[in-house]
């Protein structure tokens, strides 16, 4: 209240020094009441209601000696005061002297009452040269004491620290102006606008507390993207813009047939062993498929046709009808070459014309008379598949396949390779390489490695190739129709990425949550 009742009376304190605090007589000369002050200061500053700037002085304070010469006077004068006149009564000597005023007193005091004049011998004894004195030192003392120092100047002061009577300090004093929130009340700034300030206008007068812009925020508990389905999000766009239209996927159970048999794998292929996919225990056995198009899987198996001549092996329908966790999500993309095929067989399909050809655009157009049906589709999934694996670092028996499938009359393996390279420049990895591969289902097939910088070298991405006739034709689709497919795991780039070197610590019940929660891939 004292420093805004100034700054209102005057524009502005020029020295707080000058200040008279409440209670005393005296300006607040001494660094506790600037200290005092400062305190006001802060808090007026905090609401913006002033500034000020903070100015340095070196003041003095009185040792404990110093303190006694104020309030005492100086060991001379009392030297002086317990001597008698001259020719007024008997000397006092030395050591009566000592006795009166102390040892320490008798001794500092004699020399410098001597030096001033005041005091001489008279025989053995000592006695007042003169009636009054004038005590410098106790005048200085008491003037450092209000004033923190002296007006006669260094030179005297220099020679009280010598004499250890005063000690220096760093004080402060403060010029203060106007604030942006300036006003003579201290009354609590409102926090925030209500209606009933609105209706009374008292919004008007009042004042509002600034906003804190350097406060710090209370951590924000939301959830966080597991960097996995960040990855996924971000191919599943890369899919998108390429045209590509999401399969859906979310039958992980499957039948030997879909995930093996309609993908001309022999069934007595090893990826078939227990030791490799989960079969199911209960139930068991999947439901018949389409007889027709089960008789010509069969048939393409045994005995060939198509062009091929089979595997020439007895058929099993116990193996074909087996239910397993699906271990490729080719076994998706199967269900769905078989129906974009349905046309291609004859059969109606109603409402879901243009449902997988989304943005795909053919090649080759037959024109309307010889239309058999065939639409061109572009497909694309990520999801879940299993394996029986040993477990380790890098493998769990279950992971993500991401996969993309195109049809089309007359696409080539270049159309394949040149599909791929687009795909994967646009998910940043620019060197890719093919090498020739095996897989039951593709003829040519191709293995996918890629340059990795961090490692220094090429490492196996993906698998992809040109679907076998042996495949597509028992689905119905023309001869001309070719189908290309690749698939990748989703955490084998994820962890590339991010730099994580196990598994563990992507994927499962291992995974720590604050981990997932920092992570870059989920901030970004
Ligand atoms: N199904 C293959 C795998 O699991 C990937 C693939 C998909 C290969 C499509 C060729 C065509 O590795």
């Amino acid at each position: 209240q004292l420093v805004l009742a100034a700054i209102d009376a005057n524009g502005a304190i020029s020295d707080t020094r000058a200040l008279v605090l409440p209670g005393q007589a005296q300006p607040a000369t001494s660094s506790e009441d600037q200290i005092t002050i400062l305190g006001a200061l802060n808090s007026l500053l905090s609401r913006e209601m002033i500034t000020y700037e903070t100015h340095e002085v070196i003041t003095h304070a009185l040792t404990p000696e110093g303190a006694q010469i104020a309030s005492e006077g100086s060991h001379e004068a009392r030297v002086w005061s317990v001597l008698p006149e001259k020719g007024k009564g008997a000397p006092i000597t030395p050591v009566e002297l000592k006795r009166c005023v102390g040892d320490e007193t008798a001794k500092v005091g004699q020399g410098r009452a001597f030096k001033n004049g005041w005091i001489g011998k008279e025989g053995d004894g000592l006695v007042k040269l003169v009636t009054d004195i004038s005590d410098t030192t106790k005048n200085d003392m008491q003037e450092i004491a209000s004033t923190g120092t002296l007006k006669t100047g260094e030179k005297v002061l220099a020679d009280l620290r010598k004499r250890k009577l005063i000690s220096q300090r760093k004080g402060q004093w403060f010029t203060v102006n106007k604030g942006s929130n300036f006003s003579t009340s201290t009354a609590k700034p409102e926090t925030s606008l209500t209606a009933d300030m609105l209706t009374s206008g008292a919004w008007k007068t009042s004042t509002f507390k600034k906003y804190n812009f350097d406060a710090e925020g209370v951590p924000t508990n939301g959830g966080a993207l597991h960097p996995l389905l960040k990855v996924r999000e971000e191919i599943r766009n890369i899919f998108l813009e390429m045209g590509f239209a999401e399969m859906p996927t979310s039958s992980f159970v499957e039948s030997g047939f879909w995930c093996f048999d309609a993908l001309f794998v022999p069934q007595q292929h090893p990826a078939r062993d227990l030791q490799d996919t989960f079969y199911l225990s209960d139930p068991q056995k999947s439901l018949p498929p389409e007889p027709e198009y089960y008789k010509r899987v069969s048939t393409v198996h045994e005995h060939g046709g198509f062009g091929s001549v089979g595997y020439r092996v007895p058929w099993s329908h116990d193996e074909s009808s087996k239910l397993l966790l699906r271990t490729h999500t080719t076994a998706s993309s199967a269900h769905m070459l078989y129906k974009l095929a349905a046309k291609c067989r004859g059969e109606t399909v109603e409402g879901d014309e243009g449902e997988f050809t989304h943005g795909a655009r053919s090649t080759t157009s037959l024109g309307p008379d010889n239309d058999d049906g065939f639409r061109p589709a572009k497909l694309f999934s990520i999801d879940r598949v299993f394996r029986n694996e040993t477990m380790d670092a890098t493998h769990l028996a279950e992971f993500h396949q991401v996969e993309g499938v195109v049809a089309d009359r007359g696409l080539t393996l270049a159309d394949l390779i040149g599909f791929m390279r687009a795909f994967f420049k646009k998910m940043g990895i620019d060197q890719v390489r093919f090498k020739p591969a095996y897989n039951p289902y593709t003829e040519p097939s191709l293995e996918i490695f890629a340059f990795h910088p961090m490692l220094n070298k090429w490492v196996e991405i993906g698998n992809s190739g040109m679907f076998r006739p042996e495949m597509l034709e028992p689905m119905g689709f023309p001869k001309d129709v070719r189908v290309h497919g690749w698939g990748l795991s989703l955490e084998r780039p994820t962890m590339i990425r991010y730099g994580i070197n196990n598994i563990r610590t992507l994927v499962g019940h291992k995974v720590p949550i604050d981990n997932i929660e920092n992570s870059p891939a989920v901030m970004f």
